[in-house]
């Protein structure tokens, strides 16, 4: 087989006109009109159409059968603006059909119906879809911007094991047996954490990993069971030295892979902002709706439920007409999930409050809310009351879901900024004690280390995270390099010396030679690949990824092995009751 290519589908324009060319592809679509026949070729690069003035010449070519074709470039009569290509068509001289093709269990175009199982198990020709493989070449060219800027800023990148020891913190490991060792079991690490300290003790100053993580968490629209992290650990720099570094590695990254320009600084939002008026800790800023306190309404009416301490809400412009009664019965059972009992509505309509809750507000109280809120005529004021967590989170979960609803979040819009004073640590309702909001090796603010034994609850930690378009695209904190900080930390969460000793001992081993104060991050690949290209859809940016049931409909993995396989590692499957 003699295979010629000179040129590649995609690129051809009016300049070729007059060439021979010889292209390589697919062919996306053939269409017959009499003794014509017309083929859409599609590479690497995008579509041409080709023609055959005679197809009686022409071996027969259907859909997807692969084929090398030569011709002559020429302008068309009437140009298709849809194509970059539109403008040209090649009439063959030559083809040849390199592999045939059986028909497709769907048509492979940007614009599909198959299910989403469906086109997992035949991803490879999902793959074939133009729209998927810009979504790769995304998630490479930001790959190749993150190499060369920490390249530049004399980061090393260094390779640390998948396999390591199980470890007690963090989201459920996924375990591997060992042959060698009956019984015993390495854990896929969930990320390089304690890898990437060591290696900052062992002297390295500045390392990075595109690192492939492995968490079994149940599954959402950006979370898969494997992902890949660019994951960064730097001696001798303080919070505010990493996050200007790492904006220069965003803006890099966003102008390389998406032709997007951000202004840096970043915004620095403090936590409790985050979670008092966007009602989250990863906000959306590319819309209003503001939460607000109106504790004045807290004990009016149904606002009473036990243990009720505060009332918030936000105006919804013109959300008057959209908020029905229909509507709001939607609404109200996603509360439950903030353990809201609902929340409530009030609408400006002829100048006056409506709404089932409006009975209860003096003429003073309503015109004190119309004022607060700025109500005008057709806005609707959406309330919640509760416990201050759940008012706030319920809110802004509801926030989000009416932007969305109303159009109120623009294309294209990139919106990127830093949550910082993270709280170090989170009790736990109705549990003694408290955890850690990151992980135990967290460095608390030195203005709050005084804090450490009067109340924990007021220690903030050094910890930041990466929000865009509402996504947590990133997070890292500042590390513990303070021995007696760090036992004071084990004290607060309730772990003893010994205890402390069983689970991180190989770790905090290393405390004890000479530690250079160090912090990092790791940003999530696949997040930043979805918001560059623009879907909401981790899978879109996956080549294989595993379904929402954590399963490959390609593979059909997870699978039981051979009794063989399980002898040899000394394993045996309890039966299902
Ligand atoms: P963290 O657990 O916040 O931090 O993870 C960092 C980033 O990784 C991404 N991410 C995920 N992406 C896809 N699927 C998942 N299941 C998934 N889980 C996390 C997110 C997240 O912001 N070692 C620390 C970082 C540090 O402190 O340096 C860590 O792993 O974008």
């Amino acid at each position: 087989m003699n295979i010629t290519r000179t040129d590649y589908c995609g690129e051809l324009r009016a300049k070729d006109v007059g060439r021979e060319v010889s292209l390589c592809g697919f062919a996306a679509t053939v269409r017959k009109l009499g003794a014509i026949a017309f083929i859409d070729l599609r590479d690497v690069t995008g579509i041409v159409q080709l023609i055959e003035e005679d197809a009686s010449g022409f071996p027969d070519v259907r859909a997807e059968y692969v084929v090398n074709a030569t011709g002559t470039v020429r302008l068309k009569k009437e140009k298709n603006p849809k194509l970059a290509t539109g403008e040209v068509e090649v009439v063959l001289s030559r083809l040849e059909v390199l592999s045939k093709a059986e028909t497709t269990p769907f048509i492979i175009a940007d614009e599909t119906d198959a299910l989403e199982d469906t086109r997992l198990n035949y991803r490879y020709l999902d793959l074939r879809r133009p729209l998927l493989q810009h979504n790769l070449r995304v998630r490479a060219k930001i790959l190749s911007a993150t190499r060369e800027y920490l390249e530049k800023n004399r980061f090393l990148e260094v390779e640390t094991p998948y396999m390591g020891l199980s470890s007690p913190e963090g989201a459920t490991e996924y375990l591997v047996p060992s042959r060698l060792h009956k019984g015993a079991f390495y854990a896929l690490d969930q990320s390089p954490q304690q890898y990437k300290q060591l290696l900052m003790i062992a002297g390295l100053e500045r390392y990075y990993q595109i690192a492939r993580c492995f968490r079994d968490e149940d599954l959402r629209a950006d979370r898969q069971p494997e992902f890949t992290q660019i994951d960064l650990e730097m001696s001798y720099l303080g919070q505010e030295q990493i996050l200007t570094l790492m904006e220069g590695l965003l803006r890099d990254i966003f102008l390389k892979a998406g032709g997007i320009e951000i202004k840096t600084p970043l915004r620095r939002m403090p936590y409790r902002e985050a979670v008092e008026v966007y009602g989250s800790d990863k906000p959306d800023t590319r819309f209003g709706m503001h939460i607000a306190p109106y504790g004045f309404l807290l004990g009016h009416g149904f606002m009473k439920a036990e243990g009720a301490s505060e009332v918030r809400g936000f105006r919804v412009d013109g959300g008057a007409a959209h908020l029905s009664r229909k509507k709001q019965d939607e609404l109200n059972l996603e509360a439950r999930k903030f353990s809201l009992s609902g929340y409530v509505y009030l609408k400006r309509e002829n100048g006056a409050l409506t709404g089932s809750f409006s009975k209860f507000l003096s003429t003073e109280e309503a015109e004190r809310l119309i004022r607060e809120a700025s109500l005008k005529d057709g806005d609707a004021l959406v309330l919640a009351y509760g416990k201050k967590e759940n008012v706030c989170f319920g809110l802004g979960a509801l926030r989000t879901k009416l932007a969305n609803e109303l159009g109120l979040i623009k294309p294209d819009t990139y919106d990127l900024l830093w949550v910082v004073d993270f709280p170090m640590f989170t009790k736990k309702e109705g549990e003694e004690g408290y955890s850690a909001e990151h992980h135990p090796f967290t460095r608390p603010r030195d203005e709050d280390l005084g804090y450490l034994e009067s109340d924990p609850t007021k220690v903030l930690a050094y910890a930041y995270d990466i929000i865009i378009n509402g996504y947590e695209a990133g997070g890292g904190t500042l590390r513990i390099y303070d021995h007696d900080v760090q036992e004071k930390i084990f004290e607060v969460l309730g772990l003893s010396r010994e205890e402390a000793e069983r689970k991180f001992g190989w770790f905090l081993n290393a405390f004890r030679y000479g530690v250079p104060p160090h912090g990092g991050i790791a940003f999530g690949l696949e997040r930043l690949t979805m918001i560059i290209a623009g879907t909401n859809n981790i899978r879109d940016v996956v080549a294989f990824p595993k379904n929402l049931a954590a399963t490959d409909p390609m593979t059909k993995a997870p699978q039981k092995v051979d009794q063989r396989q399980l002898d040899l590692l000394g394993l045996s499957i309890k039966e299902e009751d």
